[in-house]
């Protein structure tokens, strides 16, 4: 780590807004870019950084009790600890960053401004403006970007090289308006220089709210130490404010990562067609086919083949040589040389050992499965083991759910069971190992080792039945 990134650093996120222009019952900061919402992967972007920020500030306003259950879950996911201030009512981005001062009180230090609602930064560029920050010894840097169309963003005036003001669009003259340098909204500051500023910000302008932007402007004039670094890729500075802007940013991250994923060595057929959050990890010489989603920790090992139209959510690990299609599979793992689907469902807790065959129209639930398994055709295989070497006939259902109880029970099929087609295991039940279960049979208590179990009505015979039945009917004929 360089040494002037190590000076102490304190995150502020301003997540107070509501986002009006996207018309959702969500704040703007829960809404979902790749099923994470906007603020979490704000955070991402700093406590994945080598800045590693020693406080986080986070200011709540619009939908609160909304956000504050998605900031604990976050905390306990990543062992961070957040802390909230809520800014009610919202009178602007100044005075949301006047709320975190019961916060920052004592602090000494460096803090970081970011937006709840800017979720495309990465990591390396917040390093490198953090760096920029430390090493000029600013008491002010503002993240600055050149957009081709600034509209709507804040304007960057400068004089020479150096910062003067920012300028809103709202309050922009028609020069102004020219600029293409903008304000990215992501801030770094030495809060004890910078913090008194912040009671001179006045609401006299055409939005009537409290600037952050109008600190820079106050700070010049005193004669602190303002500048700007530049973002080398604009789109890192993308704000969500519309429904049209998180269409652009899934399709923004969705190039990024799967740019990465090429470089590394894995094939995308239809990159188009294939939409994969950041998160996702995926070995070399593995194919994704057209119509892959996936979402959530995802691990794929070395050549795999996924898709086509397959669809990975939650945790997900699949290992090498494994295939995947046609299928949907959610917080379940697969081992090596397995091949899932087409059209199986794999949810919720469903451990797929290595040389699995799990077919079409399967679906397993919270189930663990041995190596050399099958499960080839037409079943449901829930809250139950299966050993190795079982072979599952087409049509068997581990009834698992007793629904005037309200009880799941389990099923245990133990090594080299043969489950003959069209069988229910009523659970809680055990077939032990290398027994064999007929066609059609009702299993409702334990199949001994090594035995034969028939569940069913024995097949009778009724000697010369239609013969007679259709001289009786029709006796002419
Ligand atoms: C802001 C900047 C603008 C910059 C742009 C970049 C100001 C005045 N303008 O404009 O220069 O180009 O970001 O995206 O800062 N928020 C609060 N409390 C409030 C108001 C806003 O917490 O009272 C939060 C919002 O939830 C959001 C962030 O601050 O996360 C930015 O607010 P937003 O209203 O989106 O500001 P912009 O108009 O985009
Ligand atoms: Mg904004």
């Amino acid at each position: 780590m360089s040494k002037s990134l190590s000076k102490k650093l304190a995150v502020v996120v301003m997540a107070a807004g509501k986002g009006t222009r996207l018309k959702s019952e969500f704040p703007k900061v829960l809404q979902l870019l790749f099923a994470k919402p906007l603020l979490s992967r704000v955070l991402d972007t700093a406590r994945t950084s080598k800045a590693s920020p020693g406080q986080y500030c986070v200011i709540l306003g619009h939908g609160r009790n909304q956000v504050s259950p998605v900031l604990e879950a976050y905390q306990k996911q990543y062992g961070i600890s957040i802390e909230t201030v809520v800014q009610e009512p919202q009178l602007g981005t100044g005075h949301a960053i006047l709320q975190a001062r019961s916060v920052l009180k004592d602090f000494d230090g460096d803090v970081v401004i970011l937006s709840g609602d800017a979720p495309l930064l990465r990591t390396e560029s917040l390093e490198a403006f953090i760096e920029n920050h430390q090493s000029t010894g600013n008491d002010l840097t503002v993240l600055a970007a050149h957009l081709d169309k600034p509209f709507g963003y804040g304007r960057v005036i400068t004089e020479g090289q150096r910062i003067q003001r920012i300028v809103e669009e709202k309050d922009a003259n028609s020069e102004e308006k020219t600029v293409q340098y903008v304000n990215t909204g992501i801030y770094c500051l030495n809060w004890q220089k910078i913090e008194p500023l912040l009671d001179q910000l006045s609401n006299q302008n055409a939005q009537g709210e409290f600037y952050l932007t109008d600190v820079i402007g106050l700070a010049v004039k005193r004669g602190d130490r303002v500048g700007s670094s530049s973002l080398e890729d604009w789109s890192e500075s993308l704000g969500v404010n519309s429904r049209q802007d998180l269409a652009l940013c899934h399709r923004l991250l969705n190039e990024r990562t799967q740019d990465r994923l090429m470089s590394s060595g894995v094939t995308i057929l239809a990159p188009e067609m294939t939409f994969v959050a950041p998160e996702v990890e995926i070995g070399t010489d593995t194919t994704l086919y057209p119509g892959c989603t996936m979402t959530g920790e995802i691990r794929i090992g070395k050549r795999c083949q996924i898709g086509p139209y397959t669809t990975l959510s939650g945790f997900v690990q699949i290992d090498d040589d494994a295939k995947v299609i046609q299928s949907s599979v959610r917080d379940s793992s697969i081992g090596s040389f397995s091949v899932i689907g087409p059209f199986a469902q794999l949810r919720d807790g469903a451990h797929i050992s290595h040389h699995v065959l799990i077919g079409n129209f399967v679906e397993v639930k919270k189930t663990h499965i041995d190596h050399h398994t099958n499960a080839s055709h037409l079943a449901y295989l829930g809250d139950a083991t299966l050993g190795s070497n079982v072979n599952i006939g087409a049509g068997t259902i581990t009834a698992n759910y007793d629904p005037i109880r309200d009880i799941k029970s389990e099923t245990h099929i133990q090594n080299g069971v043969k489950v003959g087609s069209n069988s229910v295991l009523i659970a809680p039940v055990t077939i032990e190992e290398n027994s064999s279960i007929a066609a059609g049979s009702v299993i409702t208590r334990t199949v001994s080792a090594g035995d034969l179990a028939i569940a069913r009505a024995r097949q009778t015979e009724i000697k010369g039945w239609v013969v007679k039945t259709k001289a009786k009917t029709n006796p002419s004929a």
